[in-house]
């Protein structure tokens, strides 16, 4: 690979801190090797240090102008400030806030739909590979990524997808989205990936001078329409007038004790109704719930085909949220099952038991997966879901559930890297992913959602 240095900007100082010269601004002539994970891919400068390029794609050929690093790093970071030769995924970014130093929010908007479905599959088998030892077909993956229902789309359009949308606000109280990897933020008057409920609040277009964020959520199933303000420190509330009728909260200025800030209910509901697998969940305060209108469905879907509970399953949902694997695998169980929801957080315990009421068979502990699975005094279950945070569940949770003899496990996962770190976990404890399945939850960004289904190893494999 031949890498050339373009050119050395005059004024650059020596970083205070490591005492090395910081190489920001520098640009070299690059060939753009492979995807890697997190929105970028890899490139070698002349002198062998690697280049992280954003707004690049595999096998072109562009000028990379360095955004973060200094001499002597393991990386730099780079964003493809000039294509000099463009791959034929390529296309015009469809958003005119999308390219180097602007919205960090999209990875991919100049990568056509089905390139940037290959792309994350890249990435999977990437992880799986290095993480876990794996090959797709011994996950059971075909290699494909799945545009959600209704996402298939030609080149140049995109799906508006995004039920849930943080706005940060600027000093000048402009609602925008952050620049990638940093405080910055990038103003913008329509975001194409924004659900068409969430653009109807008109956000966008309003003065939001003194709150630090303003997130806006349009429920799928239902028309409840939530902006959850959160102000800087001393600063007023403003009057909420947007297009639509919304119910607002307000997110305390203080950290608690428990390091979280309280939500508060300035008028309206306090929750919005989600619906999934024929059944309304509410969610509060601005609590977890999937972004991607299908995502709930799709997701339950996937882990119920593989799952494939029995009347009388024992079943535990870890990571619970609102309880929308819980519901599901209720339905499944019978009155003869069981179910136990475990999850940390106070509002979503609330939520999950108040959505969940109506069946006897289903307990919800709050805790942490981690501490309260070993205190259940559970020594056997028939079916697990785990669907963790991204950093995924870890070893020891991976253990743990492994000792009670799970018939089947569906592990849903948000990170591919962290799916791979647990299921080398999972090996190790005599467990094997039977089938992996992606889908394109997010499309335009470089997130990807798993759900890989695990069972007992066979002996001697
Ligand atoms: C990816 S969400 C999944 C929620 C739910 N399964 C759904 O699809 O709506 C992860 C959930 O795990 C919770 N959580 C994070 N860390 C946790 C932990 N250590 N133990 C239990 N729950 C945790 C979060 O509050 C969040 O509700």
């Amino acid at each position: 690979m031949q890498a050339q240095q373009k050119q050395t900007p005059a004024g650059k100082q020596p970083e205070e801190s490591t005492g090395k010269r910081s190489l920001a601004g520098e640009e070299y002539e690059v060939e753009i090797g492979p995807v890697a994970h997190g929105g970028h891919c890899v490139a070698r400068t002349d002198a062998g240090q690697v280049l992280f390029v954003r707004h690049a794609l595999p096998g072109e050929r562009v000028v990379a102008r360095v955004t973060e690093g200094e001499e002597g790093a393991r990386f730099l970071r780079a964003d493809a400030v000039r294509v000099l030769d463009p791959s034929k995924d390529r296309i015009e970014a469809p958003c005119p806030y999308a390219g180097p130093g602007r919205c960090g929010g999209c990875d991919w908007q100049h990568a056509k739909p089905g390139a940037q479905r290959r792309l994350k599959g890249e990435v999977i088998t990437e992880q799986l590979h290095r993480l876990a030892g794996l090959t797709p077909e011994q996950a059971g993956w075909d290699g494909t990524v799945m545009p959600a229902e209704g996402d298939k789309l030609p080149a140049g359009q995109v799906p508006a997808w995004r039920t849930r949308v943080q706005y940060a606000v600027d000093a000048e109280g402009r609602a925008g989205l952050r620049r990638h990897r940093s405080h910055e933020v990038e103003p913008v008057d329509h975001c194409l990936i924004a659900a068409e409920g969430v653009t109807e609040l008109g956000v966008e277009r309003r003065d939001w001078t003194g709150m630090e964020s303003v997130d806006a959520i349009a429920a799928t199933g239902s028309q409840d329409r939530q902006v959850v303000l959160t102000p800087r420190p001393g600063a007023r509330l403003p009057l909420v007038e947007l297009d639509r009728p919304v119910s607002v909260l307000r997110v305390e200025e203080d950290r608690g004790r428990s390091g979280t800030r309280g939500v508060h209910r300035v008028h309206g509901r306090p929750f919005v109704r989600e619906r999934a697998d024929g059944r309304t969940y509410r969610v509060s305060g601005g609590g977890f719930w999937q972004v991607h209108p299908k995502a709930a469905d799709t997701l339950v879907t996937a882990v119920m085909q593989g799952l494939l509970p029995r009347k009388g399953d024992m079943a535990l949902d870890l990571y619970c949220g609102a309880g929308l694997f819980a519901g599901a695998l209720a339905d499944r169980v019978g009155d003869s099952g069981a179910v136990l929801g475990i999850e940390s957080a106070k509002r979503a315990v609330e939520d999950a038991r108040h959505n969940l009421a109506h069946f006897d068979r289903v307990r919800i502990e709050q805790g942490k997966v981690e501490s309260v699975l070993p205190r259940t005094g559970i020594d056997r279950v028939d079916l697990v879901v785990l669907d963790p945070p991204r950093a995924g569940a870890g070893r020891t949770t991976v253990q743990h559930l492994t000792t009670l003899h799970p018939r089947r496990i569906a592990y849903v996962a948000c990170d591919p890297a962290a799916l791979a770190r647990d299921l080398a976990y999972f090996h190790t404890n005599g467990y094997q992913p039977r089938t992996l399945r992606a889908f394109d939850l997010f499309p335009m960004t470089h997130h990807v959602e798993c759900v890989a289904i695990l069972e007992p190893a066979e002996k001697g494999v």
